[in-house]
């Protein structure tokens, strides 16, 4: 069995992003610059906008973290993004989810200039994805075919199962994996909630998707041998023995696969850290496509 390794090749990523910024220095070029909105204070949100920033830094980004309280109502963070929209300074934002209830999070999204748009959830840019036109990959999809590519996977003709239809995940990736692409050609099922006989079809795939955010759930006698596995669940665990109380936990019951299938990844360590490493890299694109 081979880990697929989101850790190592995300750090490649980055690394190779980074080389890029310094070209560009030398040059005597601005570096690109990502900003993220964050509104309230969710632990797990803040932890992962805290890490993209980071990472903006590491790569000789620049960044701005804009930290908006719990109250702050949708007209107020409708102005933030009319004012990142026009600021020349700022190649791409995000808005990090989930929002507070009285926040119509669709409102918000269709709010961001598509141009700037690096996570990719605007309608026009998912349908430019749709329609295999040059647009931003959402994150974890684009995370998720970069790694199957590292790895010299192939996907064309190979039957493939995506369990979870999420805007952000299940619905772009069962999509990419169908189109006419390097990685793509697959015969693509999408499972869901109301899928029947769902063990039927996994034990038939060549590579499954595991995206519902049930942990554990993709047991031993659902995978055949030699199967490749991505798992994209990052459910947070109780677990005392934990120094911050929880242990991540993915939607695959690891153990209970491992020594049947040819290829997975880990959780932690597989498709989370690729997440940040596409994010940065649509970045960069927004920022050539700005400059050019
Ligand atoms: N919340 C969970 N994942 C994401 C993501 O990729 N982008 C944003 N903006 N919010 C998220």
């Amino acid at each position: 069995m081979i880990l697929l390794d989101g850790k190592k090749t995300s750090a490649d990523i980055k690394e190779e992003i980074a080389l890029e910024v310094s070209e560009l220095k030398n040059q005597d070029k601005k570096p690109p610059h990502l900003a993220a909105i964050i509104v309230g204070n969710d632990g797990a949100s803040l932890t992962y906008v805290n890490a993209k920033v980071k990472a903006c830094e590491r790569v000789g980004f620049e960044s701005t973290l804009i930290r908006l309280t719990e109250k702050t109502t949708e007209e107020e963070l409708l102005n933030e993004i009319a004012v990142l929209n026009v600021d020349n300074d700022i190649n791409g934002f995000i808005v990090q989810l989930p929002l507070p209830d009285h926040i119509d999070e669709h409102k918000i999204l269709m709010a961001i200039d598509p141009k700037k748009d690096v996570d990719g959830f605007h309608p026009m840019n998912v349908g430019k994805l749709a329609l295999n036109l040059p647009t931003f990959i959402s994150a974890t999809p684009f995370g998720i075919i970069e790694l199957l590519e590292r790895y010299h996977i192939k996907t064309s003709g190979k039957n493939v199962v995506v369990i979870g239809r999420s805007h952000i995940v299940g619905s772009p990736m069962s999509i990419l994996l169908s189109q006419k692409r390097k990685i793509g050609n697959a015969t693509v099922t999408l499972a869901h909630s109301r899928t029947q006989n769902l063990e039927t079809l996994t034990k038939e795939a060549d590579i499954i998707v595991a995206a519902i955010g049930i942990p554990e759930f993709l047991k031993g006698n659902m995978v055949k041998k030699g199967a490749i596995i991505i798992d994209v669940g990052i459910t947070r665990v109780a677990d005392a023995s934990k120094k911050n109380g929880f242990r991540l936990v993915g939607d695959v019951d690891f153990n209970a696969v491992k020594d049947k299938v040819s290829h997975i990844t880990p959780v932690p360590g597989g498709v989370g850290p690729m997440t940040i490493a596409m994010l940065l890299k649509n970045t960069l694109l927004a920022y050539y496509r700005q400059e050019n």
